[in-house]
């Protein structure tokens, strides 16, 4: 899949921005607060997952407008597609999105359109940071596999709200604690689902992780994913998602009961789970170095973008955000050479930090303007 036209303007701090990019690399160039990462943001934004930085939606607009509007139009193994998102300052209609000139209810609708796979600094996190971090990442990539799965994350999300909305109820003894049954039947369906597909998403990118950071550690360490459910052992995951599975997580759902109540959260279940993360058999988070932390998150990254390519004829568009410039000739190359089929945008502040053979459209970016070097093309 590839971008051939973006329009973006009231972005942020971007205005007027009108490219036509290369099929293959798009490099933008420009010093530090310029606007880069906001291009990339602009265009993720289509994808239908939450900005890659944890923008608010409220803050895609300009601070000295009052609206924006991204524009993208984009080719796949089966048709070209256009896509606008514009949002207002106004209360009553804040945001509008359409697909080939449909309105959609939601960026949701764009899940499944648009494909994109964003390499940042803050990928680190996926190693260093809260397990909610690793949660996120495998649900993200999964659900880029499997739309329902992001059906079920939802579904879940909201039995959760309920879950301790009810919990704080109980606890002050305005409900029976019986009503919780309900909650926890449904809570259960969607939980030992979600377990399921994380564990199947875990055991798939395991294997491909391994086989990466092997490579770029020059074949000296391992690195190895395992999958801590909070509820199922790993032989239950040998048992199809049944029935069974449910009760158990039922089951688990009522161990922490009392606590859950005396506390007004939920200890139980998904939003509990672990990924380990482990080199050379030990903790990446707790033992790991800088750089092999860098390589690790890197690695799970890009065996993202190799199972998505195994899944679909149409790869993912990669952005890469200020992270070439910080890699070794043998890193890049390493890197390139598995994203070798995809369109490609890379920000950078100097372009001499990239590889010479990495040739290709160049913008110049500069106060939120964006101006196409001539001849760039590769
Ligand atoms: N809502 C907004 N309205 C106007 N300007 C904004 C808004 N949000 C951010 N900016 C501006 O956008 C600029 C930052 O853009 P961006 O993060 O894309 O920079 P960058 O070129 O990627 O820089 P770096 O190299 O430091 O990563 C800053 O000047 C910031 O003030
Ligand atoms: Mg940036």
């Amino acid at each position: 899949m590839i971008v051939t036209y973006a329009g973006i303007d009231g972005f942020k701090n971007l205005s007027g921005v009108s490219i036509e990019p290369d099929p293959r690399y798009n490099i933008i160039v420009g010093q530090n607060a310029q606007g880069k990462t906001n291009i990339l943001e602009a265009m993720w934004i289509m994808s239908g997952c939450k900005s890659f930085r944890g923008s608010k939606e409220k803050d895609y607009i300009s601070l000295t407008g009052s609206r924006m509007s991204s524009r993208l139009k984009i080719r796949d193994s089966v048709r070209d597609q256009k896509i606008v998102f514009e949002m207002t300052r106004s209360a009553s209609s804040p945001k509008s999105i359409e697909l080939n000139g449909v309105k959609q209810r939601g960026t949701r609708a764009l899940f499944d359109v648009f494909k994109c796979i964003a390499f940042i600094p803050d990928d680190v996190d996926i190693i260093k940071g809260s397990p909610e971090k690793r949660r996120n990442f495998i649900d993200m990539a999964a659900s880029q596999l499997d739309p329902r799965f992001v059906m079920h994350i939802s579904k879940s999300n909201a039995i959760m709200n309920q879950r301790n909305a009810l919990l704080k109820e109980i606890a002050q003894g305005n409900t029976r604690i019986d009503a919780l049954d309900v909650w926890d039947r449904q809570a259960a369906k969607e939980g030992a689902v979600i377990s399921y597909m994380r564990n199947d998403y875990i055991s798939r990118i395991n294997g491909i992780c391994g086989r990466l950071y092997k490579t770029i550690s020059g074949g000296t360490e391992e690195l190895e994913l395992e999958y801590k459910s909070n509820v199922f052992k790993a032989e239950d995951f040998e048992k199809p998602c049944g029935d069974e599975a449910c009760e158990q997580y039922f089951a688990k759902l009522r161990e922490t009961a009392d606590y859950d109540i005396r506390t007004g959260s939920t200890h139980s279940g998904v939003n509990r789970d672990e990924v380990l993360i482990k080199i050379n058999g030990v903790s990446a988070k707790d033992y790991g170095s800088q750089g092999q932390i860098k390589s690790a998150a890197l690695v799970m990254k890009l065996a993202q973008a190799e199972i998505f390519m195994k899944r679909s004829k149409d790869a993912p568009v990669v952005f890469l955000d200020d992270v070439m410039g910080e890699l070794d000739e043998s890193r890049q190359r390493f890197v390139f050479d598995i994203i070798k089929d995809m369109q490609v945008f890379i920000t950078i502040c100097n372009e001499s930090a990239l590889l010479p053979e990495i040739k290709g459209k160049i913008f110049r970016i500069s106060g939120g303007s964006v101006i196409e070097e001539p001849g760039t093309e590769g």
